[in-house]
């Protein structure tokens, strides 16, 4: 290896393990599921986004078997070439259905979705407006985009109308943002979102990553706990979290836009299709969701009862609607401590600190799913609060 590049990695990896961030790549044995063997042992699973469970769901696994039987594993060819099987574009049209729009268009990942309506759409006299604490990939597609950036700070809709009234003379404008913040658990105030919008001809794009299969009675995401179907011009999201878990993303908007980007969005032509096990899983996983919205119900009840417990146990929490909820520790190398610790007694979750979230800030990213039982929570609950009470978090 080229020596001044070993030395630069070397150096940096040296620091992570100086100030105790560097992290363990754990090995899981088992599926998704309230209790996983990780690393050869059995420990509650606190931090995956397998929110309803269904990642190994049976009738989510036999779909994903028999589509391999049909169709092989995949079809070697990018989607526009001849990618997709007649299962991909039912899942476009059921997915569609589902969000109340026009039509759907399927991505390796939400990430690519999200570079790829950011990228494909705007143009270099148009505007992108993105909350500071969207997603990676979003900022990762603002940053690919040849628009103008304004970037707001978290929810400043004072900021967000300032940007919007002094780019009046600008070609479209796009405000993007997270349904449900990845980092903070909270959900992005759309009905404001759209009133702004509205005033000022922007159009809207919102990522349900976190919020498809949680928030909103049936589980339609932020755009139906906020009442704004139909106003949002785009929607995108993933399959990695509550529909099954297999990964995959897609865009949903109007016919136009859908035939737009896939003639023009470089994250969906230059790259492999989905594969057809991913997609009836997912398929499969949207029957469930419509067909049971009790699934919703437990998962929001299972969230209420982990955020009562932490309450009394005396642990500051972030987030209220959604399924992350992120317990605030302080510095970076106590939270990670407290992971390690708690992976030990036999709970999993994640550490974040800086700098992915600012200094002081380091938390433990719990999220929450419908496999969880009462057991599960009450274990959960006890092993934190014994943790916390060792370290001196509370
Ligand atoms: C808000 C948000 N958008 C997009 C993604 C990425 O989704 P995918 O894994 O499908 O690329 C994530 C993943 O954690 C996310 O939190």
């Amino acid at each position: 290896m080229n020596r001044e590049l070993q030395e630069f990695v070397g150096k940096e990896v040296a620091s992570f393990k100086e100030q105790g961030t560097y992290r363990t790549k754990h090995v899981l044995q088992s599926e998704q599921a309230g209790r996983v063997l990780l690393d050869g042992k059995r420990v509650v699973m606190l931090g995956c986004s397998n929110y309803l469970g269904l990642a190994s769901d049976p009738r989510v696994k036999e779909a994903a078997k028999q589509a391999v039987d049909k169709y092989g594993c995949g079809a070697a060819s990018v989607s526009e070439v001849c990618g997709l099987t007649d299962l991909h574009h039912e899942l476009r049209g059921r997915l569609a259905r589902f969000l109340g729009t026009e039509d759907a268009l399927l991505y390796p990942s939400c990430s690519t979705a999200n570079a790829g309506v950011i990228d494909g759409l705007l143009r270099k006299e148009d505007v992108v407006l993105s909350d500071q604490l969207n997603h990676a990939s979003i900022v990762d597609g603002c940053r690919i985009s040849a628009a103008d950036k304004k970037i707001y700070p978290h929810k400043d809709l004072g900021r967000l109308e300032g940007y919007l009234r002094d780019t009046g003379e600008a070609g479209l404008r796009m405000i993007v943002t997270d349904g449900v913040f990845s980092m903070e658990g909270d959900t992005a105030p759309l009905d404001r979102i759209v009133e702004l919008a509205r005033k000022y001809s922007a159009l809207t794009v919102v990522d349900e990553s976190h919020a498809l299969g949680v928030l909103g009675k049936t589980g339609r995401g932020t755009i139906e706990q906020y009442g704004v179907g139909g106003e949002i011009d785009i929607q995108t999201g993933t399959f990695g979290k509550a529909l099954g878990g297999a990964g995959g993303g897609y865009v949903c908007g109007s016919q136009d836009l859908v035939d737009y980007l896939y003639h023009r969005s470089r994250s969906f032509i230059f790259t492999n299709a989905l594969p057809p096990a991913t997609v009836a899983g997912a398929l499969t996983a949207l029957s469930i969701l419509e067909e049971d919205p009790g699934l919703v119900q437990r998962l929001r009840d299972n969230t209420q009862a982990f955020r009562e417990g932490i309450d009394t146990i005396g642990l500051k929490l972030l987030g209220g609607e959604s399924a992350i909820t992120p317990i605030i520790i302080g510095e970076t190398p106590e939270a990670y401590a407290m992971a390690s610790s708690l992976t030990e007694d036999g709970v999993f979750l994640g550490a974040v600190g800086y700098p992915v979230v600012p200094k002081g800030e380091a938390r433990l990213r719990v999220q929450i799913s419908a496999a969880l039982t009462e057991d599960d929570l009450d274990f959960s609950l006890e092993c934190i609060e014994r943790t916390a009470k060792k370290l001196g978090v509370v």
